[in-house]
């Protein structure tokens, strides 16, 4: 059952599926304030598309699948998508990245379709910063589904993109909500898939600085054992119910446990967050392919997948990383 083996030994389990370029939200380190250009709607795969893809892959011993965007929800149907990739019962986990703001009203359904786990972006717990970060005044509305999430079953972790100057004050003030809520907090390395490139700034939040700044605070921080390819170093202070996490997503530490593939929203295969994409699975699809066919090309794609994000970014035709987290997701 598993075939997904990489050269260096590395097994895929996990795919991360991009349901849509749109989003609702204008987030400062994603997209310009004018938004992206995106696509049209006949150039995404359609949900058709997705279900036979992950299942093909399920097949093939992916065991996870995490729903991302844009804003996965934003798209129609998103729900009654999820509805039927519930039936695919090769699928141990179907996770969802979201921001939350369109939510609240969803979450007895995502209970009752069995979603496991739920990752909501938040960078700050400031109305008045929320909009300045993500250009809409729509704190409100995520905060709700915040809430809602933490009386669900639903497992919930918190994505917290670390920028400086603008929410490195915030770090003490997210810990402290681990203290009586069983979440997880991350906090993520900014990375420059934002359209524009590298951003210029006087300080370089990596995991080191962020973990350094938590221990000016905490005497008593207890590392946590990782999953395997976890992507967050995870940690606990001692005796607070939840935990926090460091994702070293630029400085790319994580390697060499890496079990997961990405499709965009348009249909392109990712062997890696920082390449630039391998094939379009949607032309080969339209093109009239076969499963097994499809299933061959996969099998043989995740052999090219570089040792790590470094190799993927130097192989690249266009050497800048700079297209936006919404056409990857993330
Ligand atoms: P879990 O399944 O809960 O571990 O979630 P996740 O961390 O895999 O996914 P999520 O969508 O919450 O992503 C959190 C951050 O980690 C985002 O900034 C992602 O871009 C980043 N990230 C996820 N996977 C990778 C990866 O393979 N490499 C790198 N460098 N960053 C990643
Ligand atoms: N750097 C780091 N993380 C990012 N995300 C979006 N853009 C960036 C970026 N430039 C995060 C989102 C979301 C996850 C999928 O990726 O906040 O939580
Ligand atoms: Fe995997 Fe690439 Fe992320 Fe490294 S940078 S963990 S190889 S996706």
């Amino acid at each position: 059952m598993k075939r997904l083996t990489d050269k260096f030994g590395r097994q895929i389990s996990y795919l991360r599926l991009a349901i849509t370029d749109r989003c609702n939200l204008r987030c400062q380190y994603c997209m310009p304030a004018h938004g992206i250009d995106i696509v049209d709607r006949q150039e995404l795969l359609t949900y058709k598309e997705m279900y036979r893809i992950t299942r093909i892959l399920s097949e093939l011993g992916v065991n996870k699948v995490r729903l991302t965007g844009g804003e996965p929800f934003v798209r129609k149907d998103f729900v009654k998508f999820l509805e039927s990739l519930s039936f695919n019962d090769h699928l141990d986990q179907i996770n969802i990245t979201t921001n939350g703001a369109l939510i609240s009203k969803y979450i007895p359904e995502l209970e009752k379709i069995g979603i496991k786990k739920i990752n909501l972006s938040l960078d700050t717990l400031k109305a008045d910063k929320f909009k300045q970060i993500t250009r809409r005044d729509l704190f409100a509305e995520t905060w709700l589904t915040f809430e809602k999430l933490l009386a669900s079953i639903l497992e919930l972790k918190l994505n917290v993109v670390i920028q400086p100057g603008v929410n490195t004050d915030e770090i003490i003030d997210f810990i402290e909500l681990t203290k009586d809520k069983d979440i997880a907090v991350r906090f993520i390395e900014e990375m420059p898939f934002n359209g524009k490139g590298l951003r210029v700034t006087d300080e370089v939040w990596d995991l080191d600085k962020i973990y350094a700044e938590i221990e000016k605070t905490y005497k008593n921080i207890r590392p946590l054992i990782d999953k395997k390819s976890s992507t967050s170093k995870n940690f606990r202070i001692q005796n607070y119910k939840g935990s926090f996490g460091i994702i070293p997503a630029f400085t790319r530490t994580i390697c060499n446990d890496c079990n997961r593939i990405r499709i965009t929203a348009t249909g392109m295969f990712k062997n890696c967050l920082f390449d630039d994409g391998v094939f379009n699975l949607r032309d080969f699809i339209r093109k009239g392919a076969g499963d097994e066919e499809i299933a061959k090309l996969f099998i043989d794609t995740v052999q090219q997948k570089p040792k790590n994000g470094f190799v993927a970014e130097a192989n690249r035709k266009d050497k800048n990383v700079s297209e936006s987290m919404s056409t990857i997701g993330g």
